[in-house]
């Protein structure tokens, strides 16, 4: 879908659809909606105070212009309550009306900017966040199936200030391009394992490596035996499927040597091993890879986005089967770092993997580490599927992530690390072991990495919860959610920021 900037008068706009709103509460409208309302002989404000037209919040009020207008529809976006309002439910709404108004075969839609009046929000604001949420709101995956629909081609924001409009359409490019590596993060997870395996994870890497001039490497079983990096190896010994370590650079300030270190969980299956999941829903680990998508197309944003910083991605993909080969309960496995490892369950192949992709970053010498994973049911259980959980050493990277996060409509929530609960991943005869007791799994699996990570700041987002929906809601789709790439680039974005102010 286009999207562009213009100057004018939203009721004399050519569209299939010009979209107005309201909020929760207002009797008579205002701005553009009090305008389309004229133009409509008060069409409009008549469904309000027949309590047709409420406001609430994502709600979509289709009215018909039949020749009033020269839009064959008009679209009232319900805003909420005034006073909870903020940029992400503009992101929302513009999910809600965008697929309302394909739902409808519209194929060319004109907005106004919504909550930039009343609302209390900047005009640029409001434009990124219209354009972030319908791009991410329309998105169906349709490799396999075509969509139901037709696509939106085009959909125009109208603004009044001539003088707005290239800083606007430069905020709408950079919500386009963050959208897109978010989309291209849910085709990854969306993409059946049969498709998505590891040597495919490179490929991906590959393509985008060639595609923005980034350094790629893979490294393949022999290597990853040369440097010792057991724990991983530990994991892919079930499949027939090759283990890939994967890197991507981007060095985007050559006079610097500091580099932050990306890390993605890149489980293509978690069956759960020889320690077996259940079979019912078992379908959704193809997205065990969630955190090596993400990873991997921030950093292709990143580099679009020319920032001023180097990024290093580390991803450890492979599949997690039981078989004849595969890894056992028992197990003792030795990471790159020297520390042995007793598997007690098979399940736990995350925390096995990341253990020796966050030796090799610290040996790399990339500083801070970022790591995304879909790592524990308990994390789900915990923040359920709205929050993800945020991990840290250093309270002021903590705090960073949580900030930029919060920007960024994805919403994190920092967990505690009790030296404490360290007790529950001691192992008899190894140095650590992979589970602790029934509770406080979120913790003690970040406890578990925190043993790989020595001496660099180092921050832990379990993505288990958040990665993949259920349901359709605002611009979050079923399937695949592409979580972490915009907090990602918003991160490097405000860290080339900082850099400049140096
Ligand atoms: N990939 C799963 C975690 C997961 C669960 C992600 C649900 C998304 C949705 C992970 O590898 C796993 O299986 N974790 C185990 C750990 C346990 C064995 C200590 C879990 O959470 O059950
Ligand atoms: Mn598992
Ligand atoms: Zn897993």
């Amino acid at each position: 879908m286009d999207i562009k900037v213009i100057v004018g008068d939203i009721a004399q706009i050519e569209a299939d659809a010009i979209v107005v709103n309201l909020f929760e509460g207002v009797e008579q409208p205002g701005g553009a909606t009090a305008a389309v309302d004229k133009a409509l002989d008060g069409a409009i404000s008549s469904l309000i105070s027949r309590g047709e037209i409420k406001g609430k919040f994502g709600e979509v009020n289709i009215v018909h212009t039949f020749g009033k207008l020269p839009a064959r529809i008009v679209a009232i976006a319900g805003l909420g309550k005034r006073q909870d309002f903020n940029a992400d439910k503009i992101r929302r709404v513009a999910g809600e009306f965008c697929r309302a108004l394909r739902k409808l075969n519209c194929h060319k839609i004109a907005t106004i900017l919504h909550g930039a009046g009343m609302g209390g929000i900047e005009l640029e604001s409001s434009a990124e966040a219209i354009a972030e949420g319908a791009l991410l709101g329309l998105y169906s995956f349709t490799k396999y199936k075509k969509s139901e629909y037709e696509d939106i081609e085009e959909m125009v924001i109208v603004i009044r200030e001539e003088e707005k409009v290239s800083i606007l359409e430069r905020a709408v490019g950079k919500s386009k391009l963050v959208a897109e590596a978010t989309n291209l993060a849910r085709d990854m997870g969306n993409e059946p394992a049969n498709y998505m395996t590891p040597s495919q994870m490179a490929e991906a890497a590959k393509e985008i490596a060639s595609k923005y001039n980034l350094e790629f490497k893979v490294f393949d079983r022999e290597d990853m035996e040369a440097m010792g990096m057991g724990a991983l190896l530990g994991v892919a010994k079930g499949s027939n499927q090759p283990p890939k370590l994967i890197t991507l650079s981007y060095k985007g300030d050559e006079r610097s040597e500091k580099a932050i270190g990306l890390l993605g969980k890149g489980i293509t299956f978690d069956s759960g091993g020889i320690s077996i999941k259940p079979s019912e829903g078992m379908g959704d680990m193809k997205d065990d890879m969630a955190g090596a998508a993400a990873v991997m197309t921030a950093l292709g944003a990143i580099a679009q986005l020319k920032l001023k910083i180097n990024v290093t991605a580390i991803i450890p993909a492979t599949e997690n089967l039981p078989s004849g080969t595969a890894l056992k309960p028992g197990d003792v496995l030795k990471a790159s770092n020297g520390k042995t490892i007793e598997v007690i369950s098979t399940d736990a192949e995350g925390r096995l993997i990341l253990a020796d992709a966050l030796s090799y970053a610290q040996k790399l010498g990339l500083s801070p580490l970022i790591d995304l994973a879909t790592l524990t049911g308990a994390c789900r259980v915990a923040l359920g599927t709205l929050y993800s959980g945020l991990f840290g050493n250093d309270q002021d990277l903590v705090d960073k992530v949580l900030r930029t996060a919060a920007r960024t409509g994805e919403r994190m929530w920092q967990m505690p690390m009790p030296e404490e609960y360290k007790e529950q991943n001691k192992s008899e005869i190894a140095n650590v072991k992979n589970t602790g007791n029934r509770y406080g799994g979120a913790i003690t699996a970040a406890l578990f990495l925190s043993e790989f990570v020595d001496n660099t700041t180092w921050v832990h987002i379990d993505i288990a919860g958040t990665a993949f929906s259920n349901k359709e809601s605002g611009y979050i789709i079923k399937g695949a959610t592409g979580v972490g790439v915009r907090t990602l680039v918003e991160l490097a974005l405000s860290e080339a920021k900082s850099q400049e102010a140096i």
